[in-house]
């Protein structure tokens, strides 16, 4: 028998009905508080804020009547016993009342004894408010359930005996007692079957899930996280045990990943973070791992019965009707997938997939040898020309090298099982999309005749074959049996030159769709077989690099870092787009390097002409090191009129500095602050940026002088008074002077690329080259980030200034990608070096290098990527500056043509940078089919430097995700 409460025998609980009145009465009689007391919603009992002198001091719970006192014992302390083993975790303890007791029995405030507390408050919140939960903010869910989950382990009570509608041991019975209540009879009809179908699921289960003391609750909103200052919620804390029971263990875990469910932009794979967090603190058996989804599937349809119940109870509760279109979008998602897919995707997840036999049999008879199979992943060579202009994949891409093949003698052509195909990838999607194939297709040069390759019934559209283990699925051919058919005997008929689709599943197994998205490959791939035995083909194994990123570490030397914490592994680029080897395309916002975008086919093809004639070095007679030459050198105004190449911008603005200090005889440098130039010693020494080092100001060697970062925004001098920037510089030259030690050289970019694509304050340039020429130096652009036509107005970034250097570096978009930088100088200068000794650089000014650079400067010629830059550069600017109207984390939109920067601030008054909020912005940026990253001294300014070849359609994607994320939530 039952000691607590029992739903099943008394299905309507509506909350107690107490005033704020009544509860400050009750605060003061009780405790001795003149607190003010303020409702709180809640489905069953009747809470209140708690203020003392305008701070929280706890909540006032007055349970339900329906609950009694051994119940409410055990809650307090179940709390104690989580609080005193788990130290992290701040719990919602009960205070003493004035009696010194946590728990108060009233009589006559209702009917029966109402019992109060008051309880704890633990700042911070809850997540219930927040949009889309990270990864991160699951996995600490997962951990808070998992640390509770072990805490209570053990716990016994005679309080936990009772009947909860939440436990989800009575899930079908209260799906069943209250399912009338939903009045939609299509949502009616969901929600049975999928409680139907779950329980199918968990009943086998049942003797084998371990049951202890649950919570039952640990969902969004009785979790409580503690803000970080970038107001990311660290889930730590735990309120509301009134849900207390004796359950099955992983209920816990399932009710927690439930709420996520709840939050827009997350979906069934959301969850996994959350489980492998709760498994390595409390490890789930095989029982509980195949109990899990269908539990969560079980709980969203309790909730929503629950709700709708209470609805009716409570019709002016306003607090279950905010509730309700979460609780839906919960059960939509739980429903999204099907429950073994789900289940087999959180195997995967924790390491524990079985390996699935092999099937045997035969349904074609065909010679091994004259099979041909297609490579259709990312990396495959097949797609080296299979490009629209616009990026897209050419249609009829698969059919062309079917065709090609069976030219080549192929009698049939195979893909491959449980390949990500990026034939099949979207350009532009927010969304996953369906890349992996579940079963094959097959192309036969001739008509064909598939036979049954084992025993089995024909389906009645003469598409399936079930046998005793597997079921055959086909499409694409003429049915020629029915009935019961023999191994061996004629199935169907395949038509020539056409594509067959053949699937394989174990029998049971839920219809698996042709392709799906790669995060429930896992699943699907678990649930089908890989048809290719069939064909007398081994089967082939999706290619496995291992963990690519340790082996990169044990390697490549880590200082070298990557972008992101878990980064897709990037293998193709087209244009303005990166693909992944799981099949998804992203829009590549950073890459300013490859000016022209990815993968271009003309210097490609330059590349490999070049490599087939020569690839010598400077020291030889050839034309094209005239040529670019020239060709560079007409593009700058006089008297900048010679040319040096080398490899990189590092190198470039190195020899510009060398170049400087040979023609003067000086050795002294000033560098603005905020600034990149390289990471040889000489360019390092003039980099100032904390973000690239951290330690940049204070080891600067003595010859290096740094004058204040020009920034307009959050500098010392902002806005109109930015103009006062230049008359420091300036003075502090005249100090150098006068200390004896004139500047050889004063060195920056001409806008300020590493602080978002800054414009320099009007007259800048011109007022600092002055003084530093009339010191008897020289002034050197580093023109490797913003030159090149990225600005579009200006092919130089001094143009936009109105003044001109002495020396020039350029490097990044000068090779489009291939390893090629320059300095252009004037005669004067180029000869000054001559004190040097003489210049070579091996592979500097190349055959090959100079070919691509002239290769370079046709594209950009040709595709008018510089206007591009200026028309696609506004557009996308006046976009992101609409958003900062709607977004105050926006602070502002730096920059001009196709190197923007959107800076991110926690305030606009005080500029305060958001750094912890751009970089989970741009992790969310990346799940959502972007690729851009931080800038900046804060690493607060999103670089928005795509290849100049980006649309107007590509430009909107890029704002309208951003757009979403900053209104989800990151
Ligand atoms: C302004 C500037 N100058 C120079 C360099 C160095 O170029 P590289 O990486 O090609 O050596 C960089 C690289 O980011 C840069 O941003």
């Amino acid at each position: 028998m039952t000691v607590g409460f029992n739903f099943l025998e008394a299905p309507e609980l509506p909350a107690p009905q107490v005033s704020d009145a009544q509860a400050e009465d009750i605060l003061a009689t009780n405790y001795g508080l003149r607190a003010r007391a303020t409702s709180l919603g809640s489905q069953q009992d009747k809470n209140f804020v708690v203020t003392v002198d305008g701070e929280i001091l706890g909540v006032l719970k007055i349970a339900n009547p329906a609950f009694n006192a051994t119940e409410i014992e055990a809650q307090d302390l179940a709390a104690e016993k989580i609080a005193e083993a788990e130290p992290m975790l701040r719990m919602a303890v009960p205070l003493p009342n004035l009696a010194g007791q946590k728990c108060t029995a009233l009589t006559g405030l209702m009917d029966g004894t109402a019992y109060v507390r008051l309880l704890r408050y633990l700042p911070g919140g809850t997540l219930l408010d927040s949009g889309y939960l990270s990864p991160t903010a699951v996995a600490g869910l997962g951990e808070v359930a998992g640390r509770v989950s072990r805490a209570l382990e053990g716990f016994r009570h005679p309080g936990l005996d009772r009947v909860l509608q939440w436990d989800l041991r009575y899930g079908t019975a209260v799906v069943a007692e209250l399912i009338s209540y939903v009045t939609d009879p299509l949502r009616r009809a969901r929600v049975h079957a999928a409680a139907t179908e779950a329980w199918s699921r968990i009943a086998p289960l049942v003797d084998e899930l371990p049951r202890q003391a649950v919570h039952l609750d640990l969902t969004d909103a009785n979790v409580v996280v503690a803000r970080r200052v970038d107001s990311s919620a660290h889930p730590d804390g735990v309120i509301d045990f009134g849900d207390l029971s004796d359950s099955w263990a992983v209920s816990e875990l399932a009710i927690t990943v439930s709420s996520v469910l709840g939050h827009a932009g997350n979906e069934p794979i959301s969850i996994l973070p959350a489980v492998r967090a709760f498994h390595s603190i409390r490890p789930l058996t095989t029982a509980e791992v195949d109990a899990l989804w269908p539990l969560l599937v079980l709980r969203t349809a309790v909730l929503i019965v629950s709700g709708a119940q209470q609805a009716r109870l409570d019709p002016d509760n306003p607090y279950l009707a905010r509730q309700f279109g979460g609780e839906w979008r919960m059960f939509e998602q739980a429903t999204s997938v099907p429950i073994d897919v789900m289940t087999e995707v959180i195997k995967a997840d924790l390491g524990l997939a079985a390996r699935p036999d092999p099937v045997a049999g035969s349904l074609i008879d065909v010679d091994p040898t004259s099979v041909v199979t297609l490579d259709l992943a990312t990396t495959s060579d097949v797609y080296d020309s299979a490009f629209e202009n616009d990026g897209s994949l050419k249609a009829g891409v698969e059919d062309g090298l079917a065709r090609a093949a069976a030219q080549d003698g192929a009698r049939l052509v195979v893909t491959q099982y449980g390949q990500p195909r990026l034939s099949r990838t979207r350009k532009l999607s927010q969304e996953r999309p369906d890349v992996v194939a579940t079963g094959i297709s097959i192309w036969p040069a001739a008509p064909t005749r598939l036979v049954a390759p084992w025993d089995g019934e024909v389906g009645d559209d003469g598409l399936t074959l079930r046998g005793v283990d597997f079921e055959l699925t086909l499409s694409g051919v003429h049915a020629v049996a029915s009935g019961s058919v023999s191994a061996g005997e004629p199935l169907a008929d395949a038509p020539a030159d056409a594509w067959v689709e053949v699937g394989v599943r174990p029998v049971g197994a839920p219809a698996a769709p042709l392709l799906t998205r790669s995060e429930l490959a896992p699943g699907w791939l678990a649930l089908t077989r890989d048809p290719r035995p069939l064909l007398g083909l081994p089967g082939v194994a999706v290619p496995h690099t291992g963990d690519l990123l340790s082996r990169r570490d044990a390697s490549f030397a880590p200082v070298q870092e990557f972008y992101y914490r878990k980064p897709p592994q990037i293998e193709r680029g087209k244009r303005h787009y990166l693909m992944s080897t799981a099949g998804r395309t992203y829009l590549d916002m950073v890459n300013n390097v490859t000016v022209l975008g990815h993968a271009h086919p003309r210097i490609a093809d330059t590349a490999a002409r070049q490599l087939r004639k020569l690839n010598t070095n400077s020291r030889f007679n050839y034309a094209a090191v005239v040529e670019f030459s020239e060709r560079l050198a007409a593009m700058l105004p006089d008297p900048l009129d010679t040319v040096f190449l080398v490899n990189s911008g590092s190198e470039a603005s190195d020899l510009a500095i060398r170049l400087a200090t040979a023609m003067t005889g000086r050795r002294d440098v000033v560098a603005v602050r905020e600034a990149y130039h390289g990471w040889t010693y000489g360019t390092d020494a003039v980099s100032t940026s904390t973000a690239d080092n951290p330690n940049a100001l204070a080891t600067r060697p003595d010859w290096v002088h740094t004058v204040e970062s020009p920034n307009s925004f959050r500098g010392k001098y902002r806005g109109a008074e930015a103009v006062q920037y230049a008359r420091e510089a300036v003075e502090q030259i005249s100090q150098l002077v006068a200390d004896g030690r004139p500047p050889a050289a004063f060195i920056c970019e001409s806008v300020y690329g590493n602080a978002g694509g800054m414009a320099l304050p009007d007259g800048y340039l011109q007022q600092v080259y002055a003084a530093v020429r009339a010191a008897g130096g020289l002034a050197i652009s580093d023109e490797v980030q913003v030159g090149y036509g990225r600005l579009g107005e200006w092919f130089w970034g001094f143009m936009q200034q109105n003044a001109v250097p002495d020396i020039v570096s350029v490097a990044k978009s000068t090779g489009n990608g291939y390893p090629l930088g320059a300095v252009i100088t004037s005669r004067a200068v180029a000869d000054g070096f001559r004190s040097q000794g003489y210049f070579f650089s091996s592979t500097g000014g190349s055959p090959l290098s100079c070919a691509i650079g002239m290769t370079v400067l046709d594209v950009l010629r040709d595709e008018r990527l510089q206007e591009n830059a200026a028309r696609v550069g506004a557009h996308l600017k006046a976009r992101l500056q609409a958003l900062q109207h709607k977004h105050p984390i926006i602070g502002t939109v730096h920059g001009i043509g196709l190197y923007l920067g959107v800076e991110m601030v926690r305030d606009a008054e005080t500029l305060e940078p958001a750094p912890e909020e751009t970089s989970a912005i741009c992790d969310r940026m990346l799940e959502l089919g972007v690729v851009i990253q931080p800038t900046g001294d804060h690493m607060n300014i999103l670089k928005t430097k795509p290849p100049l070849c980006i649309d107007l359609e590509a430009a909107d994607f890029y704002v309208d995700t951003l757009d979403r994320v900053l209104t989800e939530g990151w």
